[in-house]
């Protein structure tokens, strides 16, 4: 333990500012009055068992016998990974049976992108732009998890990125707050329900707070350093969104950040998200979070890392046992006010009392054989189609159905798991449709010829001359789809990469192929951005597929066969190259901007003088752009921007304005735009990014058809911290751009007047 001294220092400090923010009851006046009357009859350890989290890692056998008596006796609050319907019912019966107060059990899973039904992994349902849709795969990931008896998921995770090489990337809404502020809200929505106690809704818990995606050099786990503007402009924006969505839970990360440990974080915890935004739902640690504060050099055994997370605000304890072995101890030595205790314990009955917990405890058994139902998969087959990111097309997409022959190429086209992405534990291979599988069933067998030229995405090449059989069926066919990516164990949790181009001889096996003259579509399927640099103008359409999960597989042939028009947009910057990163679209100006054009590498003059090229913010070698900018993709047809407006052109601080552009569609086919709204505040109290995303529709149009879109911007949208304790607009003029990725789009401007000095 540290040095009492020191203990006793931040107990102090610690109770000043709680009895501030305590002023209420433990029990607050609206609450159900069954917490305060099991308060009342707890003993501490009966507090603490509330507090504790057990269960199974996802690799280790379950064995629920274990368990039981500790729920009997009132040690366990809550519990993970146990999906054995049988024990499920077993273990909720004797704590609601059996344990002295008959407290019911919460179940907890990571449902992150869908139980048995699996959707795109949230990087690609952020690729969709559409919130209605990631509502309702939310929504199906619930129906389906509650027939197990599952209650609680632990998402959606909201932690913005700037870096590919972190492999939580997959699991993000992106780079972008406002895109991931809608999404955030919509998976809210769609885990909670309309009623959190109905029997198939979750309590959604909005994860990992703070700035884990922040993670230095993107390697799991590492420190962040976030300033105060940024942490509230940026990362903590879609926590806020969810809170405000009435998201019940929320998790601590796993990072520091600036030196404190987010699992040990009182300002964080207590001071933004309970004194600032009203948060009345609990808390939980990440797995182990809490003792992983001795390495972070926080805390000086499990003993001191239970009473910090307990003081800074943490109610609920992830699978390690601080808590269990010294609360009682620290609230009996005068080290933990008993009343923090009393707190964290409210916050948990309250949520099993929303839940409906207390009411109807056992699980919904009626539903057990709605998994995988056709409504789910026709969902999960319209998100996957929705996700998917079309970047380059010379015209060979769609194909033609009259097609004589496809070669079907790849280690992603037959692979039933590494389709399904990351975090999938109830996933089943086996349910997965693959693109050849789709693509067979489309065409007919005998008009398709499949290679995979690797056996996975990380495999070298093998025969001489390499590639023989993938170039035999290439030459035999009309046209060739390549289905190239990362295999699902390539990202995730602690599954960050420091080269981002495709893994293997991937890239050797794309050029093999291509090089046969036959016009070629690359679909690539990954957890993240990939630097295609090597092979991307070989082929002559590329579609990013991210990992599309259960339905990839139909919905990919719908796309590549145009019975749907690609509609996806980037959620996140696309790189050049790794030594660009991180590289996003919101960044600040600088005071030496990069010019559109700069000089090549190559013609870079030997021997020239140090400032003759330019001295701007930039790479020599490959400039300041990255290859596909936030925002971008393309469909099958084309669209025009005409006749931008903003009503009115000054606006008081209280004030709105409309933004309106027209958009048709220009081209042969009926398709989908999404029309994107940015702002920029040119001159401001701290400097303020070059483009932010404040809209965005999306607009599906038949060939020659128009639009008038229309964004209301109010004066509060521009709002902004600027890290001294001031949230609030400057007057002055605001840029907006009406567009169609973060880079392009119709510019206006409008004015936002101090007070007093309006027309
Ligand atoms: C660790 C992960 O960081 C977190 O996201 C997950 O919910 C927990 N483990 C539980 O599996």
């Amino acid at each position: 333990m540290r040095d009492p001294k020191w203990a006793r220092w931040t107990l102090c400090a610690f109770m000043i500012c709680h009895a501030a923010l305590s002023a209420a009851p433990t029990a607050a006046g609206d609450d159900d009055p069954r917490i305060a009357e099991l308060l009342a009859k707890m003993t501490l350890e009966e507090k603490v068992g509330q507090m504790n989290l057990r269960g199974f890692s996802s690799r280790s056998t379950q064995d629920p016998a274990i368990l039981e008596g500790q729920v009997r006796s009132g040690q366990i609050g809550a519990l993970i990974n146990v999906m054995d319907r049988d024990a499920v019912d077993r273990l909720q019966r004797i704590a609601v049976e059996e344990s002295r107060l008959g407290i019911p059990i919460l179940f907890g899973r990571d449902v992150i992108h869908g139980l048995r039904t699996i959707f795109p992994i949230p990087l690609g349902q952020a690729a969709t732009w559409n919130p209605e849709l990631v509502e309702r795969a939310a929504r199906i990931s619930a129906l389906e998890a509650s027939t197990f008896g599952v209650r609680w998921t632990f998402a959606p995770m909201v932690d913005l990125t700037r870096d590919p090489r972190w492999g939580r990337i997959a699991e993000s809404p992106g780079e972008d707050p406002f895109l991931a502020e809608r999404l955030a809200v919509a998976m809210v929505r769609g885990f909670q329900g309309d009623d959190l106690a109905a029997p198939d809704s979750l309590a959604a818990c909005v994860k990992h707070f703070a700035a884990y995606g922040a993670a230095e050099g993107g390697r799991d786990y590492a420190a962040a350093h976030v300033p105060e503007a940024q942490l509230r402009n940026v990362y903590l924006r879609p926590f806020r969104a969810a809170i405000d969505a009435g998201a019940a839970t929320l998790m601590t990360a796993f990072n520091e950040i600036d030196g404190v440990p987010a699992t040990g974080h009182p300002r964080l915890l207590r001071d933004v998200l309970r004194g600032e935004w009203g948060f009345r739902g609990f808390v939980v640690s990440d797995w182990e979070s809490v003792t992983e504060m001795i390495p972070h050099g926080f805390a000086a055994d499990a003993a001191d890392a239970g009473r910090l997370a307990a003081v800074a605000g943490v109610d609920l304890e992830m699978t390690s046992t601080a808590y269990a072995d010294h609360l009682p101890g620290l609230v009996g030595r005068g080290l933990v006010p008993e009343s923090v205790v009393d707190e964290a314990v409210a916050n948990l009955l309250r949520i099993k009392l929303r839940l409906g917990l207390f009411d109807r405890p056992q699980r919904d058994a009626g539903r057990d054989d709605s998994l995988l139902s056709e409504p789910f998969l026709e969902a999960a087959r319209e998100t996957a189609r929705q996700s998917a990111v079309l970047l380059r097309n010379d015209g060979v997409l769609p194909l033609s159905p009259e097609i004589r022959r496809l070669a079907v190429i790849g280690p992603m086209a037959d692979a039933p798991h590494e389709q399904l992405g990351t975090w999938t534990f109830d996933g089943r291979r086996e349910d997965s449709r693959t693109p050849l599988a789709a693509l067979r069933e489309r065409l007919g067998e005998d008009r398709v010829a499949y290679d995979p030229g690797l056996a996975v995405s990380r495999s070298r090449a093998t025969g001489e001359p390499p590639f023989a059989y993938a170039r035999a069926a290439a030459l035999g066919a009309d046209a060739v789809v390549i289905f190239a990516g990362e295999e699902a164990i390539l990202s995730g949790e602690a599954h960050s990469r420091a080269d981002l181009r495709l893994p293997g001889d991937q890239e050797a096996l794309i050029e093999a192929v291509a090089s046969t003259g036959k016009p070629t579509v690359l679909v690539v399927m990954s957890g993240r951005p990939n630097t295609l640099e090597a092979v991307y103008e070989d082929a002559d359409a590329l579609l990013v597929a991210w990992h599309p999960g259960t339905m990839a597989g139909p919905a990919l042939a719908d796309l590549l066969f145009g019975d749907a028009s690609p509609s996806g947009r980037l959620p996140v910057t696309w790189p050049k190259s790794v030594g660009q990163v991180p590289i996003y679209y919101n960044h600040k100006n600088t005071g030496r901007p990069a010019p559109e054009e700069l000089i090549a590498f190559d013609d870079i003059p030997v021997g020239a003088w140090q400032s003759s090229l330019s001295n701007t913010s930039h790479y020599l070698d490959l400039g300041a752009k990255p290859r596909f900018p936030f925002g971008f993709g393309l469909t099958y047809s084309t669209f025009e921007y005409a006749d931008l407006e903003v009503t009115p052109k000054t606006i008081p601080r209280d004030g709105a304005v409309d933004v309106s552009a027209t958009i048709t569609n220009t081209g042969p086919r009926a398709a989908t735009e999404v029309v994107q709204l940015y702002v920029r505040d040119p001159v401001a109290r701290i400097t303020r990014p070059v483009r932010e995303l404040a809209g965005f529709e999306r607009v599906t149009l038949g060939p020659g058809d128009s639009r008038r879109v229309t964004f209301r911007l109010r004066a509060d949208d521009l709002a902004f911290h600027d890290g001294f304790g001031r949230f609030d607009v400057d007057p002055g003029e605001i840029r907006v751009w009406v567009g169609w990725n973060a880079e392009e789009g119709l510019e206006g401007s409008f004015e936002i007047h101090a007070a007093g000095t309006g027309p």
